[in-house]
């Protein structure tokens, strides 16, 4: 199914033609690990991320045989909007997935960013503290680097959990954000990048730069799926 793929210290990046495989190819490394995590904990902690191509990962992931009450949900960024903005990734995820499976309402654990930034990163962070690691954590990559709502040049208190962020250069400028220690403690960790506009970042990464979505790493296992566009094949 892929096109390339190597192994290295910073994970398994592989190639595919185009966002429906890497797509696919996401929805079955969820699959697998929330079967691996049920099996051996009873639990799934999963941590979702926003944007184009995780959208159609939580679209395919309606319809599959999975064991739903046992999904723990969480999320790696929220923009600071009112509760039911359609520009929120709580909407975007309870539209494409939450109202189609069986998730507890108890189990998803969104953040309350329309508290404003600061309040919500304090509140998550409280939810949090004794949650991790996750088994899972997704994320997307923003032209720039950016992951979650980590952005290249901002500059956040490393030991908190959670970060308010402000004057994010991807609107809306106020956010909330997962921070690289958070995102790091997981088994595993798997990266969708899609699209063209996304190579210039992909080459930095690759070449050693310090980019925001460089910094997140795994304790088993990183998959980095990117299709022919980003990867520049
Ligand atoms: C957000 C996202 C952000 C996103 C990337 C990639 O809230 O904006 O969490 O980090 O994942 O910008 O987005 P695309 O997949 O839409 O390019």
């Amino acid at each position: 199914m892929s096109a390339m793929l190597h192994e290295d210290n910073v994970g398994n990046w592989q190639v595919f033609p185009d966002t429906e495989a890497v797509a696919n190819a996401a929805l079955h490394l969820i699959l697998q690990a929330a079967e691996q995590a049920i099996a051996s904990e009873g639990i799934f902690r999963i941590v979702l991320a926003g944007g184009t191509t995780p959208e159609k990962v939580y679209r395919l992931l309606v319809g599959q045989a999975c064991d739903w009450q046992r999904w723990q949900l969480y999320l790696g960024d929220e923009r600071c909007l009112a509760q039911d903005d359609p520009e929120r990734n709580s909407v975007m995820i309870r539209q494409c997935l939450l109202d189609k499976v069986g998730i507890l309402p108890e189990n998803i654990h969104f953040i309350p960013a329309e508290l404003g930034a600061e309040a919500a990163a304090a509140t998550y962070a409280a939810q949090l503290a004794d949650k991790l690691p996750f088994h899972l954590v997704m994320l997307g990559m923003g032209e720039d680097g950016h992951t979650a709502s980590l952005f290249p040049g901002h500059v956040h208190n490393q030991q908190e959990l959670v970060h308010a962020v402000h004057n994010a250069p991807k609107p809306p400028p106020e956010r909330v954000s997962l921070s690289q220690c958070c995102l790091s403690q997981t088994q595993r960790l798997l990266i969708l990048v899609t699209g063209v506009g996304k190579h210039d970042a992909v080459k930095q990464w690759q070449a050693g730069h310090d980019l925001p979505v460089a910094r997140i790493t795994s304790y088993r296992q990183t998959d980095i799926l990117l299709d022919k566009a980003a990867a520049g094949a």
